[in-house]
C-alpha cells in the first residue's frame, strides 16, 4: 500500500463529494484548499484550548496564504462545551466578523470540535462550507467522515444535529504525537470495531501489528487510519442517512453508551465502547453465533488496547437506560451481533435477559 501520501474520495450516488487526505504534516493543506476554490474567502478556524496550543498558529499561517481574513474561535476543551451555548457564541463571533454565505469554517481538533463546527456550518446562514482537520484518533478514523454533525443538549448526547458534508478532510497523523495515550487507546476501540463488523483481514492485521500500533510507528499508523477511513467511507456511501447498514457502526454502542451515561462520562467513549463490544460479543457467543476461540481473541485484542474494567452502575439501570434510549426511535431494540469476525448484523432478537446475563457475568468476573 502507498503510505507516504494518499487521497481517498467519498462519493454519494457515484458523485465525488469530498477528499480525505492522509499525510504526516500540514504541507499539503494549501494545495488541497487551492483546489477547493477557497481563495479570497474569509476563514474561521474553530479549535479547542488543547489543540489550538499545538497547531493553531501553523494552520493559520498556511490559510493566510489563501485568504485575506483568517480568524479563530477557541473554546475550552471538553465534551461539556459541545453545546448550543458554544454554538451561540460562535454564531455571534461570525456575525461580528461579517461572515457571509461564501465564507468557510475549519474544524481543527477532535470529535467535539468537528461535530460542533459542522453543526454551526450546517445552520449559519442556512449552511456554509466547512473543512475537517481531525487531530484525535477517534476523529481521524470516525467522526470527521460521514457528515454527521451536532451538539449535546443538557445530558442528552448528540440530541441536536444535522447532516452536513465537509468539503475536505485533511488528516495529519503526526498530530497524534501530542494526543494523550489514554485518548489514543480510546480511539482504538473504534478502529478494532471496523475489523470486527466488516473487515476480517483488517482485524487480523491489527492483531499482527498491535505492538507497532502502540509504539505509534508511522507507516503502521498511517495504514491503520487509511484502512479505518476506507471502512467508514464504504459504510457511509452505502447508507448516507443512517437508514440501514450504517447501524452496524453501533456495534458495542448500545450497552457501551448506557454505561457511559450511568458512570457520568468519567470514562472515555472508546473505553465504554470497548466494554460494550465485549458484552455484545458475549451475547453473540451465548446465542451460539460465534465460537469460544473467536470470543477469546476479541476479548484479548480489546483488552490489549487497555479497556478498563468499568463498575459503578446497576444492571437494572443499564437495561432501563437502553430501553429509554431506544424508545424514541424504534420501540424495539436493534442490537448489533456478530456471527463471525468481519461479519456483524442487526438483530431484533436480543431481550433483557440476554443483556442481563452478560452484564452480571461481567460484573462478577
Ligand atoms: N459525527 C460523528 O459521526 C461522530 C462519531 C463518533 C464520535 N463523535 C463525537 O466525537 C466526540 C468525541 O471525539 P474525541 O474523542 O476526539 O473527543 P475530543 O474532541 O474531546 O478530544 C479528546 C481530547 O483530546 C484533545 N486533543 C484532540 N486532539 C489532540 C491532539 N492532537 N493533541 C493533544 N490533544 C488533543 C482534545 O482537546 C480533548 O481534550 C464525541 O462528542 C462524540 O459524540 C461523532
Ligand atoms: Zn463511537
Amino acid at each position: 500500500m502507498e503510505t507516504t501520501t494518499s487521497v481517498m474520495t467519498v462519493h454519494y450516488d457515484e458523485k465525488p463529494i469530498y477528499d480525505i487526505g492522509f499525510y504526516s504534516d500540514f504541507s499539503h493543506l494549501l494545495g488541497h484548499c487551492e483546489a477547493l476554490n477557497i481563495k479570497g474567502r474569509n476563514i474561521c478556524i474553530v479549535s479547542d484550548s488543547h489543540v489550538a496550543e499545538h497547531y493553531l498558529s501553523e494552520v493559520t499561517a498556511i490559510l493566510e496564504k489563501l485568504s485575506p481574513k483568517v480568524i479563530s474561535f477557541v473554546f475550552e476543551a471538553g465534551e461539556e462545551q459541545k453545546s448550543l451555548d458554544t454554538v451561540r457564541r460562535l454564531y455571534e463571533h461570525l456575525i461580528l466578523e461579517h461572515f457571509e454565505r461564501r465564507d468557510i469554517l475549519v474544524a481543527l481538533g477532535g470529535g467535539v470540535v468537528g461535530d460542533l463546527t459542522g453543526y454551526t456550518a450546517a445552520t449559519y446562514l442556512r449552511g456554509i462550507d466547512f473543512i475537517q482537520i481531525p487531530t484525535s484518533l477517534l476523529a481521524q478514523v470516525d467522526s470527521s467522515i460521514g457528515g454527521k454533525t451536532g451538539v449535546d443538549f443538557d445530558s442528552y448526547k448528540n440530541m441536536v444535529g444535522a447532516f452536513h458534508q465537509p468539503k475536505l478532510v485533511y488528516i495529519n497523523i503526526s498530530t497524534l504525537k501530542t494526543l494523550s495515550t489514554r485518548q489514543f487507546l480510546s480511539g482504538m476501540g473504534e478502529v478494532v470495531k471496523y475489523g470486527v463488523i466488516i473487515d476480517a483481514p483488517f482485524y487480523h492485521w491489527i492483531e499482527e501489528h498491535k505492538e507497532q500500533i502502540i509504539a505509534l510507528e508511522n507507516a503502521v499508523i498511517k495504514e491503520m487510519i487509511y484502512r479505518s477511513c476506507d471502512n467508514k467511507r464504504r459504510v457511509v456511501e452505502q447508507d448516507p442517512k443512517e437508514q440501514g447498514m450504517r447501524a452496524l457502526l453501533n456495534f458495542g454502542h448500545t450497552l457501551g453508551h448506557a454505561i457511559e451515561k450511568l458512570t457520568h462520562f468519567q470514562y472515555l467513549h472508546g473505553e465504554c465502547v470497548g466494554v460494550g463490544s465485549i458484552l455484545a460479543a458475549r451475547i453473540s457467543y451465548n446465542k451460539g453465533l460465534i465460537t469460544k476461540e473467536t470470543l477469546t481473541s476479541l476479548e484479548e485484542l480489546i483488552s490489549f488496547f487497555s479497556c478498563p474494567y468499568i463498575s459503578g452502575y446497576e444492571v437494572d439501570e443499564v437495561l432501563e437506560t437502553v430501553r429509554s434510549d431506544k424508545k424514541m426511535s424504534e420501540g424495539q431494540i436493534k442490537f448489533i451481533l456478530l456471527d463471525e469476525i468481519g461479519h456483524a448484523y442487526i438483530s431484533r432478537e436480543v431481550c433483557n435477559e440476554d443483556m442481563k446475563t452478560v452484564l452480571e457475568e461481567y460484573q462478577h468476573a
